[in-house]
Formats: structure tokens, sequence, C-alpha cells
């Protein structure tokens, strides 16, 4: 059952892999990111979910108490949520769940982190911009087999280059293949950051 608000937009060429699985910032919506799926991934396909979470009147994929920090419960519902909407669509739209590569900014970013550590193996890939490790896992997950892209900002407001450097080290320790971009500016999304993501999905997925 498709249970969020989204948009897919299908690969230029039928059947072509992999498909990226666009989450947005707090305040966004389906649409924000598809210019960006389209500059980092020409003539792929993307699937882009609205968060269901509404923080005054700002779409979110899930709760939090205040800024950085996260209700941890409502977290775990909605990963799982958003991992079963991602298998749901592979069926409907008749693409490969297993070449599904997240492209998540700053909340998007923060809920593609918690499918990685909760539902290893669901992702293929991700490309995390401005993210947080959203929590420390009791268990450490196995990602071999998975490549993360870090994109993040030395002067960013919002998130601690500590917190940059924990989520790279998790993700690393759980045996995913983890490359991570520094930009000098603060919470957004720099062209050296599209840049850096473009090249690394060329490399990741060659044609
Ligand atoms: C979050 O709530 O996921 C992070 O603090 C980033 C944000 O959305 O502001």
């Amino acid at each position: 059952m498709l249970d969020f608000h989204h948009r897919y937009v299908p690969p230029d060429t039928p059947g072509a892999s992999p498909t990226l699985l666009l989450l947005h910032g707090t305040g966004g919506d389906e649409h924000d990111l598809i210019p960006l799926g389209q500059m980092i991934a020409p003539g792929a396909g993307f699937l882009s979910p609205r968060g269901k979470v509404v923080e005054h009147g700002a779409p979110r994929f899930f709760r939090r108490l205040a800024e950085g920090v996260f209700d941890l419960e409502d977290l775990a519902v909605r990963t799982e949520e958003l991992g079963d909407f991602v298998t749901a669509a592979a069926t409907e739209y008749g693409f490969d769940a297993t070449r599904v590569i997240a492209v998540g900014f700053s909340n998007g970013a923060n809920i593609a982190a918690s499918m990685l550590l909760r539902r290893p193996g669901l992702l293929y890939g991700a490309v995390l911009l401005s993210p947080m490790l959203p929590y420390e896992p009791n268990q450490q997950p196995n990602l071999g087999g998975t490549s993360v892209l870090i994109g993040a900002g030395r002067t960013d407001p919002i998130v601690p280059t500590s917190q940059v450097d924990r989520l790279a080290e998790v993700l690393r320790q759980a045996g995913a293949a983890v490359t991570v971009h520094w930009e000098p500016g603060g919470h957004t999304v720099a062209r050296g950051e599209v840049d850096a993501a473009l090249g690394w999905l060329r490399s990741l997925t060659p044609t």
C-alpha cells in the first residue's frame, strides 16, 4: 500500500537502476529534491515521498522534541513505515528493490541513516547531506556491501562536526564503505556536494 504522498519519476530507460529515494528536509515536500536527483543521476528513476509528520506546518519524516533531540520511538515506527513503502513502491512501479539509493538532506538524511541502521540491506547505498547520527544503535547492523557518501559543512550551526565523524565511524564499523565530503559552509546543499554525489554515483553504478 503506497500510503505516503509521493512522486515517482520512471527512469528514461525502462528497467534501468538504481532508483533514487529522495528524502527532503524539514519543511520540504515530494517535489523538493527531484531537481537535485536529476543533477546527480540524470535519467534515473526517482521515488520521492513526503514526510508524514507535520511540525508547525512543516512536513518531516519523524517527530523531534527539540532541535537535534529526536523522538526515538516515533523514529523507529516511521523508519519501518518508510522501509515498507519503498518495498511496496518497487512492486507497484516495477523497479529493482535491491538497487535503491537514498538521497536525503537534513531530516531526510537522518531518516535515511536510521533506515541503514534498522533495515540493513534495504538500501543499496545512501547519499546523506547534512546528516546527524540519529541514535547510537544497540546492536551493530551488518552493512557489508552498502556504500555511503556523507556531505557535511564544517560550519553547520545545526550539526557539529563530531556528529558527522561519529556517524561515519558507526557506519564504517558496521561494514559500510563510507566516503565523507566536507564543505566549508553550513546546513545546505553546496555545489561541491552535488558534484561529489554525481561522481560518487557514477563510480558506484557505472553504465
Ligand atoms: C532533524 O530534525 O532531523 C535535524 O535537526 C535537522 C532538521 O530537520 O532541522
